[in-house]
C-alpha cells in the first residue's frame, strides 16, 4: 500500500454516539455535515443523496444499522432484533441499484443475530459498532489493493476519461477508479485527467473535480457528450470507472453514460476498465437485463440550480445508471484479483476466490 498517496477527504464518520455525513448535494460551494441519529435520518440522506456512491451507501447502511438498533434496544431490550426487522427493511428500500445496499445490511443482521443469539437482551451496540467499522475499514483497504492492481494494467503513460465520482466521498476512502487514476498519477503514468461533468446531477464537475483539487491532482472536465470525440484524439489510453453492480456475466451497472464511453472506447481502440469491490458483485443476477435501474424525478433535468431549463409541460426521462454489456469490458478489478475480458466462468472463479 502507498500510504503516501493525497487523500484528505472523508464523507463517513461515526462520532462518539451517531453517524456523521459530509453533505454531498452542498458541495462544491459548501462543506457542510449533517448529524443522523436513528435509521430513517439514514435512509433518507442514502436517498436524497447526502451520501452516494456504491460503497459509500453501503457504509452509511451499516452504520444506520447500529443507530436502529441501540433505538430499538433502549424501547424494547428483549425484542429489538425482531424490531430491526423494519429498520432493515427501511435501508434496503432507500435507493434500488447498487447491490453494497444489501450486501452491507446482510452483513449487519447476521451479526445481530448472532449477538442476539449470545447476549439475549444486553445492549447490541458494541458489536454491531464494530461492524459497521470493519466494514468501512476493508473497504478502504480493498481501494488501496484495487489502486495497485489497476495501475498495473496500465502498460504506457497516457490520459485517463473518468465518469462520475468514484473516489472518497463514494467509498469509505481513496476510491475506487478514483483510486487507480490516484495510484497511477502519483507513479506518472497518468499524463492528465480527464473528467466527464456527468449529467444531470454532476458528480464529476461537483465531487470529483472537488476532491482531485483537495488532493493537488489537476484534472479537466468535459461535457459527457464530448467524450467520443475526446477519445477520436488519441489522447486518452484508458477509461475507468466504477460500478453499482455487476451481474454473474460480468456485466456492469453504472452511472448513466457508462454504456456510451464503452461504446467509444471500443470504436477508438481505448481499454475499458471497471473497477468495484466484490460488494458490488451480485452473483444472484444472471446478467445485467435484470439489474434494477434507478429512474430518478424528472426535476434533476427540467431546471438546473431552481431555475427551469425547459419549457413547462415537457416530460423528461432520467434513468441514472445504465448497463455496459461484458463483451465491451477489458477488465474489471477488484481486490480479490482482475478479471479481463470478463464472463460468467471468470466471474464465477473470481467469486469463488477468497
Ligand atoms: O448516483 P450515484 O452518485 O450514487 O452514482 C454513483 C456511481 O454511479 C459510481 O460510479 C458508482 O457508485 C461507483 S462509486 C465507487
Amino acid at each position: 500500500m502507498e500510504k503516501h498517496l493525497p487523500d484528505a477527504v472523508r464523507a463517513i464518520r461515526w462520532s462518539r454516539d451517531h453517524l456523521v455525513l459530509l453533505d454531498q448535494r452542498l458541495l462544491p460551494r459548501k462543506e457542510e455535515y449533517l448529524h443522523i441519529g436513528n435509521a430513517g435520518e439514514t435512509a433518507r440522506a442514502i436517498a436524497d443523496m447526502v451520501v452516494r456512491g456504491a460503497p459509500a451507501i453501503g457504509i452509511a447502511a451499516a452504520y444506520g444499522v447500529v443507530l436502529a438498533a441501540r433505538k430499538r434496544h433502549s424501547q424494547s431490550p428483549s425484542s429489538w432484533y425482531a424490531d430491526l426487522h423494519e429498520d432493515l427493511e427501511l435501508l434496503a428500500n432507500s435507493r434500488p441499484t447498487a447491490v453494497n445496499l444489501s450486501w452491507a445490511l446482510r452483513q449487519m443482521r447476521r451479526v445481530a443475530e448472532q449477538t442476539f443469539h449470545a447476549h439475549g437482551d444486553l445492549p447490541p451496540l458494541p458489536a454491531l459498532l464494530e461492524a459497521a467499522r470493519r466494514i468501512h475499514q476493508r473497504d478502504v483497504q480493498a481501494n488501496h489493493v484495487m489502486g495497485a492492481l489497476g495501475t498495473e494494467l496500465l502498460t504506457e503513460k497516457g490520459a485517463i476519461l473518468t465518469h462520475c465520482n468514484t473516489g472518497s466521498l463514494a467509498t469509505g476512502g481513496f476510491g475506487t477508479a478514483l483510486g487507480v487514476i490516484r495510484t497511477a498519477w502519483s507513479r506518472g503514468l497518468a499524463t492528465r485527467i480527464f473528467a466527464d461533468e456527468t449529467r444531470p446531477w454532476l458528480q464529476g464537475a461537483r465531487l470529483t473535480a472537488w476532491e482531485l483539487a483537495r488532493d493537488g491532482i489537476p484534472v479537466t472536465l468535459l461535457v459527457d457528450s464530448a467524450s467520443s470525440w475526446l477519445l477520436r484524439q488519441g489522447e486518452v489510453r484508458w477509461v475507468v470507472v466504477g460500478a453499482d453492480r455487476i451481474a454473474a456475466n460480468g456485466d456492469v451497472a453504472n452511472k448513466i453514460g457508462t454504456y456510451n464511453l464503452a461504446l467509444g472506447a471500443r470504436q477508438h481502440g481505448v481499454g475499458f476498465m471497471v473497477v468495484a469491490p466484490t460488494s458490488t458483485v451480485d452473483m444472484n443476477l444472471a446478467s445485467g437485463a435484470e439489474i434494477p435501474i434507478e429512474t430518478r424525478s424528472s426535476d434533476e433535468l427540467l431546471g438546473f440550480g431552481g431555475v427551469g431549463v425547459a419549457p413547462g409541460g415537457t416530460q423528461a426521462w432520467n434513468p441514472v445508471f445504465d448497463v455496459t454489456p461484458a463483451e465491451l469490458i477489458d477488465a474489471i478489478v477488484t481486490e480479490r484479483g482482475v478479471v479481463e475480458n470478463p464472463n460468467s466462468a471468470s466471474m464465477a472463479t473470481l467469486m469463488g476466490r477468497n
